[in-house]
């Protein structure tokens, strides 16, 4: 298991399989999947094809979405990350997007946002990146403050899972942290 990067209070990691109860318990959990196209998993056995198909990410892109873990309690919390996209979508190809999703007792509390930033960090400053993407289900009014508070800005429309969503952009340079 490896430790891609950390904040104050976070640790960001590779995911495992001894994290599929955790993955279950959030992505079963239909608040969380208020905006993911309302398709909360069934089962365990759903979480660990999940992970299987994150550590293939890992090996063939040496990226994926991380778990992150809470340092007071040694819980995790959710994940987030970057996942390299190769193949097209609204008309780019080969691009990272940040992607983000926690257990609901720990909305609130700057997680999401402290998770981000360092994600959007080891985009720019490890992967050399001077852009990096964001997608996020118009209504997701809590995502989209997130995104604009690092930085990232609305460019346009577009439907994705037939529901409109936001395509964001973040660029190097407005990365002030
Ligand atoms: C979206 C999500 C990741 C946010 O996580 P979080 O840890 O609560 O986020 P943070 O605490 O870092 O920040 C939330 C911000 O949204 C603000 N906010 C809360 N409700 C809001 C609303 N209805 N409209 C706009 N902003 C809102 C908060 O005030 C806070 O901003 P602030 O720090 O400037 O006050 C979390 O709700 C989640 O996991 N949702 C389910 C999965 C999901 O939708 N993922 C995103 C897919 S694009």
């Amino acid at each position: 298991m490896e430790i891609k990067t950390e904040t104050d209070r976070l640790i960001l990691r590779e995911i495992i399989e001894a994290d599929d109860l955790a993955l279950f318990e959030l992505d079963s959990n239909p608040e969380v999947c208020i905006y993911l196209g309302n398709n909360p998993v069934k089962n365990l056995e759903e979480s660990q094809e999940i992970i299987k198909f994150i550590q293939i990410q890992y090996a063939e892109n040496g990226i994926g979405r991380w778990a992150v873990i809470l340092k007071e309690t040694n819980e995790f919390i959710g994940w987030c990350g970057l996942k390299l996209y190769k193949e097209a979508l609204n008309h780019h190809i080969n691009f990272y997007e940040l992607g983000y999703r926690f257990m609901p007792k720990y909305w609130g509390k700057g997680f999401a946002t402290e998770a981000a930033k360092a994600s959007l960090n080891y985009g720019f400053n490890k992967l050399k990146q001077e852009k990096i993407f964001a997608i996020t289900d118009i209504n997701n009014l809590k995502s989209i403050h997130v995104l604009e508070k690092i930085g990232f800005k609305i460019k346009e429309k577009f439907m994705y899972d037939n529901e409109e969503h936001f395509w964001l952009e973040c660029q190097k340079e407005s990365n002030t942290f």
